[in-house]
Parts: C-alpha cells; sequence; structure tokens
C-alpha cells in the first residue's frame, strides 16, 4: 500500500530537459534513487561545513555503485559565501580531480550550494550534468527546481547565473529533520508563497496544517513539498526562462532582496526576507486596489505564525524608503529603471506592475521599523 511517506514523484515538463523530483524518506541512502543517471566514471558532491558531516559519507557510498570515482568539495556555509571566489573551489577541486566534460556533480545542501553547484555545473567544460540533494526545506519546495543558478554581487543578489536544469531533483525528507528551527521557518515563506499566487485551497490547508509543518510531522511536510513542487513545476513548465508567468514566483522577492542586499548578505535568512517581504507585497496590492485588507492581514498572520518577521529592517538613518527604492532598482526585473513588482491581482492571481515611486513609499513607511 502506498504510504504518504513512500517516494512520490514529480515531473517537470520541458520537453528534452524534463525530470523528475523524487520526494519521500531514506532517498539518500538508497543506490536505487542514482540509478539512470547519464553515465560517468566520477561524481563531485558540493556541499558545505554543516550539511557536509551530516550526509555526505553517506551520498558517497550510495554513490558508490554508480561512479568509479566519488569526489567531495566542501565549501564555506553561508549566504555571505555565495561568491566568485566560492565558486572557483568547485572549479579548484573539479580541475584537481582530473574531471572530465561527463563527470555529475551532486549538489548537496540549501539553496546556497545548490545555486553553486548549478552555475558550476553550467560552465564546467561548457557544461556538466548535475543532481539537486536539497536539505533544507526552502530548498526542497523552491531553489533545486527550475534551473536557476548562480551568485550574488555585493550590489544585488543572484546577478551573475544561468537557467540550468538538472538531470533530477532528490528531496530527502529525513534530512530535514536537522535543520534549524530558524531555518525551518525560512522555508515555511516560500511554501505559503505558492497560496497568494496560485492556489488558495493549498494557503488554507497551510493555515490549518502550520503547527503540524513546524512539528515537523512527515505527512505534512510530504504534502508541502509535493504541493509547492507541483506548483512550481507548472510554472516553469510553462516559462523556463521568465519570459513572464514565471515572475511570479517571485511574490515577496523585490522588498526581500533589498532587505538582503541593504543589510549585508546573511543578515535575515532570503526565506525571513522573502516572508516580511510578502506582507510589503500584499500590502502594496492593496494600496493598488487589487486586494482587500482582510486579505493582507490573512497573510501577515500566517507569515508572524510561521516565525517569519512581518516588519521590514530601517535600512538607512536618512530616507529610509529612498534606500528601499535604490536597492530595489537593482532587481532583473527591472525594466529602464523602473521597479516592477509581483502583486497580487486578487485571491490566489499574481501579475506584474510597476508603482508609483510615492506609493511604495507609504507601503515601506507603513511595513517598516521608524
Ligand atoms: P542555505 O543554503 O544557506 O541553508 C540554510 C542553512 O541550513 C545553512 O547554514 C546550511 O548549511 C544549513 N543546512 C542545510 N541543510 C541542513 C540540514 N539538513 N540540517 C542542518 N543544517 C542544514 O539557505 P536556503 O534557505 O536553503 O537557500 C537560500 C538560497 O537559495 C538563497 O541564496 C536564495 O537566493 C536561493 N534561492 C534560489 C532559488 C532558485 O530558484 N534557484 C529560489 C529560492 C532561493
Ligand atoms: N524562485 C523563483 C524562481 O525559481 O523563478
Amino acid at each position: 500500500m502506498q504510504t504518504a511517506l513512500s517516494a512520490q514523484h514529480v515531473r517537470i515538463d520541458l520537453g528534452v530537459r524534463s525530470y523528475p523530483i523524487a520526494i519521500g524518506a531514506g532517498l539518500i541512502d538508497n543506490p536505487q534513487t542514482w540509478a539512470g543517471l547519464p553515465p560517468a566514471s566520477a561524481a563531485l558532491i558540493v556541499t558545505n561545513t554543516t550539511v557536509g558531516p551530516l550526509y555526505a559519507q553517506r551520498l558517497q557510498a550510495a554513490l558508490q555503485a554508480h561512479y568509479q570515482a566519488v569526489h567531495c568539495v566542501t565549501l564555506p556555509d553561508g549566504e555571505a559565501y555565495k561568491t566568485w571566489q566560492t565558486l572557483h573551489l568547485i572549479f579548484d577541486a573539479l580541475l584537481q580531480n582530473g574531471c572530465d566534460r561527463k563527470t555529475v556533480l551532486f549538489a548537496l545542501g540549501g539553496g546556497v550550494v545548490g545555486d553553486m553547484a548549478g552555475y558550476a555545473a553550467a560552465s564546467y567544460m561548457r557544461g556538466v550534468p548535475f543532481v539537486q540533494v536539497p536539505t533544507t526545506l526552502l530548498a526542497q519546495v523552491d531553489s533545486s527546481v527550475g534551473g536557476k543558478t548562480g551568485i550574488n554581487h555585493p550590489l544585488g543578489k543572484n546577478m551573475m547565473g544561468a537557467f540550468y536544469q538538472p538531470e533530477r531533483v532528490v528531496c530527502d525528507l529525513d534530512a530535514l529533520k536537522t535543520l534549524p528551527e530558524r531555518e525551518l521557518s525560512a522555508g515555511l515563506a516560500e511554501v505559503i508563497k505558492y497560496g497568494p499566487i496560485a492556489d488558495m485551497v493549498f494557503l488554507h490547508w497551510i493555515e490549518e496544517n502550520l503547527d503540524a509543518l513546524r512539528a515537523r510531522e512527515p505527512e505534512a511536510l510530504a504534502h508541502a513539498v509535493k504541493r509547492s513542487c507541483e506548483i512550481k513545476a507548472g510554472v516553469v513548465g510553462q516559462d523556463e526562462r521568465e519570459g513572464g508567468l514565471r515572475a511570479i514566483l517571485n511574490f515577496g522577492h523585490t522588498f526581500g532582496h533589498a532587505i538582503e542586499a541593504g543589510l549585508g548578505y546573511g543578515q535575515w535568512l532570503h526565506g525571513e526576507a522573502v516572508g516580511c517581504g510578502m506582507v510589503m507585497a500584499a500590502e502594496l496590492s492593496h494600496r493598488l486596489g487589487l486586494i482587500d485588507t482582510a486579505l493582507v492581514q490573512r497573510l501577515r498572520a500566517l507569515v508572524q505564525r510561521a516565525g517569519l518577521p512581518v516588519t521590514g529592517p530601517r535600512l538607512a538613518e536618512q530616507d529610509n524608503a529612498g534606500r528601499y527604492l535604490a536597492l530595489m532598482r537593482v532587481d532583473k526585473k527591472a525594466e529602464g529603471g523602473e521597479i516592477r513588482f509581483v502583486v497580487m491581482d486578487g485571491p490566489g492571481q499574481a501579475a506584474l506592475r510597476a508603482a508609483p515611486d510615492a506609493l511604495v513609499r507609504e507601503v515601506i513607511d507603513a511595513c517598516s521599523v521608524q
């Protein structure tokens, strides 16, 4: 009989670049999980100083059934290390180990490791296969899926990168057992995101099951990861390279990226900034006349219950709103210096809109520390 924790699969449909997302318990240790990948003599596990000691040996043991050599490179941990310098550690490991263009990279970690390993895979010898093995909730529900890879620049988040799809994504729910509480909350921000932009039934389910999610009940986590991946797969399947629709997945991110860059990467977690950014984006949607205030309150209450901040930090002593605006102009969705926000265009619907600076200033003043 199929239980909630038997491996479940979501497929991301991108023609020749299609791939499966496996979701279940005990997947890392099972050599079967790794069968059927492109043939290669070597694999390189990319991980970090926190996740490596927890899971790298186990992954290495499982992969040895498929590769003659399984190398491992351990990066420093943290958003502050999502840089060119750290990326080079991956290239160093590939070259020092004589890795050829068939070598398969395995990104074992959260979104930071996944984004960097993916970018390295996209560029090493002009492209080698890679597999995402996300170990944070955020990475399982969002960053490991859809092929966005890259690194930060001090002036803007994720400013260099490539669209490059993995061969598969393996979400081992057991890995979430060791995740710190604060990181679990950060991941919940990206789970919550899918409700207001795409699925109000899912939003209601999250409201009902938030305590179970925070208590890491396996069935609740399995459903949250699966439904999130289904929604993301549906969006990416229609708009892989963000010609339009895919931008809705950035709900809350324009404000959020300003918070991350403004405070310095790593001060607020990405998910924390997105949680607060969603409240700001909902408030903007309300002030644009798109949703009623009850929906803003509903989202604010849920974000708060998830253990996330709902008030933005002060980013400048003088003209705080001006500082937010300046940082938001660096956003990749901006066009000709005009910021474009993902707004709620009714319950469960999102749209990309410009907004007058004066209105955005009002939102920032109302939603951040004064
Ligand atoms: P992260 O990668 O920094 O991981 C969070 C922390 O948890 C780190 O300290 C990590 O070492 C630790 N950790 C990871 N797994 C663990 C485990 N199982 N047990 C114990 N500790 C564990 O952060 P994140 O929230 O996973 O990802 C955020 C990053 O993802 C940001 O850089 C963001 O820009 C990026 N992102 C990318 C996309 C995309 O589509 N590519 C989407 C969303 C976010
Ligand atoms: N996390 C936004 C995207 O994948 O497009």
